[in-house]
């Protein structure tokens, strides 16, 4: 029989906005990302716009991309942004030393990025070189990018085809200082910030935020350091954790798994609420007033790649158990409005824990995309306090709560609700203290690992689904492993 479980929802505490950009994704020029991903050029046979593949556009779209943050990642503290402008057959060719060692023709640049964004009605967050190249560089892309003036960068821009400058919402000062981005310490992350940032200027009105290159999980004195020195030069400090089966060392596989990974995976995913909570109790202390978001820029599982799948491009599976990590993340996110004020998964397309594969021209959408689909609701929803009574699911030693909630009012006025059921094995009867009826969709599968494949794209896909009433009071019979979004109707 059915956990029986409680949910309240305390719609008289309404708080901060979900800001549209915690639904941000991450863009890196890491294997078939961006080149296959997003950018086929205009002479290929896969149908598309101006270079870009029209059903990877068609299916961003749909979700509502609210940013994009590009050029990586780890290729970003080794791009030279001169490189990816001008005529493409005159454009260099580099070797990306840190994803595989391939060449990097440069067809893909500031152009075809920023064209991009705006192609599928996001905003641009740009990662700048802070680890290899000069703050007079980095000024000078900002200017290329943004400046409407006479200048010779400006009017270079406008001779590859751009006129007016393009809005960039935010541009990060460097990435992952303390790794690949020059491997420094604090102390030296946060004098490298205030220098470099010195000389990013875009146009006032555009209101450009800058964004420090924050702490990988929890080096909680990264940010301390950072906070403590550089805090009134930085609109926005990142947080990057990428959710692991064991370990770095053991990162598990994305398929074929059993019971104790399924578990392990949503205990080292769940995490993030420590994470977020500690880091942002060393915000507040500097920052009382919350002027500076926390920007957890990169994040998603990270599995063992692919079995034959090119060393180095990060290609891997997305099951229902990448689906229930993405909800328990945007969950916490939706509970941390104060500080969280952007976020970026780890990657949109065919790395990590992707919206989307593709394998030349064909194309599927991930378990992890349907997630994002039925969470659509939640941008810039206004979030309410949540409580459920104490069920918990444990397996091997792992306790976790079993059933996981979510509750906003969207911009259309409608009360939404999701809903997480974590354990396998049992469904949940949850009733609530909402009123009225509720339906949506439900997303959910017979196995752990239901995957979508390209010659069976829909094994994974939402459901409708609705809500009895018992009482007077919302009850919904919530199945293993499933999770329910609906909207609530008075
Ligand atoms: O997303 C893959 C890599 O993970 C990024 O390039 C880097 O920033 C992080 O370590």
């Amino acid at each position: 029989s059915p956990v029986a479980v409680t949910v309240n929802v305390d719609t008289s505490r309404p708080g901060p906005v979900i800001e549209r950009d915690i639904y941000g994704q991450f863009a890196e020029h890491l294997g078939r990302g961006i080149y296959e991903g997003v950018w086929v050029g205009e002479k290929s046979k896969i149908p598309n716009t101006n270079g870009y593949r029209n059903d990877v556009v068609a299916a961003l779209k749909k979700i509502r991309v609210p940013s994009v943050r590009w050029p990586g990642g780890c290729f970003a503290d080794e791009y030279d942004w001169r490189d990816g402008i001008g005529p493409r057959d005159k454009r260099p060719v580099r070797v990306n030393t840190h994803w595989g060692g391939v060449t990097e023709d440069n067809a893909f640049g500031t152009h075809e990025f920023l064209n991009f964004v705006e192609l599928i009605g996001a905003e641009a967050y740009v990662a700048g070189n802070m680890g290899s190249m000069d703050p007079l560089e980095m000024g000078r892309w900002v200017e290329y990018m943004t400046s409407d003036s006479q200048s010779s960068l400006a009017n270079e821009r406008r001779k590859n085809g751009r006129d007016k400058p393009w809005k960039i919402k935010y541009f990060g000062v460097g990435n992952e200082s303390w790794g690949c981005g020059g491997n420094m310490r604090p102390e030296y992350s946060a004098d490298l910030h205030k220098r470099y940032q010195t000389f990013v200027k875009a146009p006032r009105e555009m209101g450009m935020k800058k964004i420090a290159t924050g702490a990988n999980v929890d080096d909680y004195r990264f940010t301390e350091v950072l906070m403590d020195r550089a805090r009134r030069q930085m609109d926005g400090l990142s947080l990057h954790h990428y959710t692991f089966t064991t370990s770095w060392e053991e990162k598990g596989k994305a398929t074929g798994f059993a019971e104790p990974q399924w578990a392990s995976v949503f205990k080292n995913a769940l995490r993030m609420e420590e994470l977020v909570s500690k880091h942002s109790a060393i915000m507040d202390k500097y920052d009382p007033e919350k002027r500076v978001g926390l920007f957890v820029d990169e994040w998603g599982t990270w599995y063992e790649q692919e079995p034959g799948s090119t060393p180095g491009f990060l290609y891997q599976q997305n099951s229902l158990r990448d689906a229930h990590v993405a909800a328990l993340t945007l969950n916490i996110f939706h509970r941390h409005t104060d500080r969280v004020k952007q976020a970026a998964i780890a990657q949109m397309v065919n790395v990590l824990q992707a919206m989307i594969l593709t394998d030349k021209e064909k194309m599927v959408l991930t378990p992890t995309y349907h997630l994002f689909d039925m969470y659509v609701p939640f941008q810039g929803a206004t979030p309410y306090p949540a409580t459920v009574s104490k069920a918990r699911y444990t397996s091997g030693g792992i306790d976790l709560p079993m059933v996981d909630v979510s509750a906003a009012r969207a911009t259309d006025g409608g009360l939404w609700l999701s809903l997480t059921n974590l354990d396998p094995n049992r469904a949940a009867r949850v009733t609530t203290n909402l009123s009225g009826s509720a339906s949506g969709r439900l997303l959910t599968a017979q196995a752990m690992d239901a995957h979508n494949t390209f010659d069976n794209p829909n094994a994974v896909r939402p459901v409708p689904y609705s809500a009895t009433s018992t009482g007077g009071k919302l009850a919904f019979d919530l199945p293993a492993k499933a999770i329910a979004v609906v909207k609530v109707t008075p």
